[in-house]
């Protein structure tokens, strides 16, 4: 069973990513062949500035190595050190119809929001059929948003398979964990660093308390009794607590006296301790780029090694 994901380094990673997908994607690394990467040309349709893609791109690898990435166990790379992945995206976008992607929710939402209506940002579901079908990936584990872009990916195989009267391409599943499927951000919508209201993952400690400080509630009164149902800081202390402490803290949002502020604080603890254990190896790791090159290139031989051999079976299908 091959599982793939991938995650762009677009910024810093927030508490969305990481419930959404990293974290699952880490834990998969027990459930079969896990084969995971930075989709650093995915993040070219955002990030145009060389330092801070590179920076976004350091920090996304380090990350996710200080989470639990095991380079021995699992394939683990930077998408833009496997060329071949570039030359299936031109073959696969042969095989896409214009109608398909002008369908795209995740195109439309981007372009709502003000970001460029480039070719490259109209064609990012057929970089990430590409990434999906190089690799034969059977499961992709990701957040709602993305469940519409993995069936595109199986409409791209399948119309590929059908012309060339082949199997080459793997019908993928996405994998979407409905207690995750959106992680909630400090205003109530969905965790999304392009509407500003995110909770980093590794921030400073000065920095996320301002970010949850800045969570949205209603106005209730320090004396009154608060609905936790509708509460955005009880949503996001869900990620983070089991049944007793959920049952201990309900008990609090029904008692006067207790307000928004302290149930805040108590997230921030949450937070703050459930990332914690992970901050040495992620320092070590920042400190120490050398040692993250080398696990990046090992990882990259091992996918070039796959790409490759696909590759070839592909160009031969297609009569290249
Ligand atoms: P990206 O970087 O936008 O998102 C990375 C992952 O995080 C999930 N996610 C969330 N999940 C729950 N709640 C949220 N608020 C939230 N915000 C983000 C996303 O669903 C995603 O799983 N296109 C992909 C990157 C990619 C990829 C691939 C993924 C490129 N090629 C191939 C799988 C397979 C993306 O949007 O990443």
């Amino acid at each position: 069973m091959r599982i793939l994901s991938g995650i762009q380094p677009s910024g810093t990673l927030h508490i969305g990513n990481y419930f959404g997908a990293i974290k699952r994607i880490i834990e998969s690394q027990d459930q079969g062949d896990l084969f995971a990467f930075v989709a650093s040309y995915h993040a070219l349709t955002t990030v145009k500035e060389k330092e801070l893609l590179e920076k976004n791109i350091f920090e996304a690898v380090v990350n996710f190595l200080a989470l639990g990435m095991d380079p021995e166990k699992s394939t683990f790379w930077v998408q833009s050190d496997v060329k071949e992945v570039l030359e299936l995206y031109w073959i696969l976008s042969n095989h896409t119809s214009m109608g398909l992607l002008e369908r795209a929710h995740s195109y439309k939402d981007k372009v709502a929001k003000g970001i460029v209506a480039s070719h490259g940002l109209f064609s990012y579901p057929v970089l990430m059929a590409a990434d999906i079908l190089l690799y034969d990936s059977n499961l992709v584990p990701v957040g709602k948003d993305q469940i519409q872009h993995v069936e595109m990916t199986r409409d791209i195989a399948n119309s590929f398979n059908h012309h060339y009267n082949t199997d080459i391409f793997v019908l993928p599943e996405a994998k979407v964990d409905e207690t995750v499927a959106t992680v909630p951000g400090t205003d109530g919508a969905k965790m999304s660093k392009s509407y500003g209201n995110t909770i980093d993952m590794f921030g400073t400690k000065k920095g996320i308390k301002k970010q949850v400080m800045g969570i949205v509630t209603d106005s209730k009164e320090l004396d009154e009794p608060k609905d936790y149902e509708n509460c955005n800081i009880y949503k996001l202390c869900e990620l983070f607590m089991n049944e007793q402490e959920l049952k201990d803290l309900q008990g609090r949002y029904a008692t006067p006296g207790e307000g928004y502020g302290h149930f805040k604080l108590t997230l921030l603890d949450k937070i703050n301790e459930h990332f914690a254990p992970y901050q040495e190896r992620r320092e070590h790791l920042l400190n120490n780029p050398k040692e993250v090159k080398e696990i990046l290139e090992f990882g990259a031989s091992k996918a070039r090694k796959i790409a490759n051999a696909k590759m070839d079976k592909i160009r031969s299908i297609v009569g290249l």
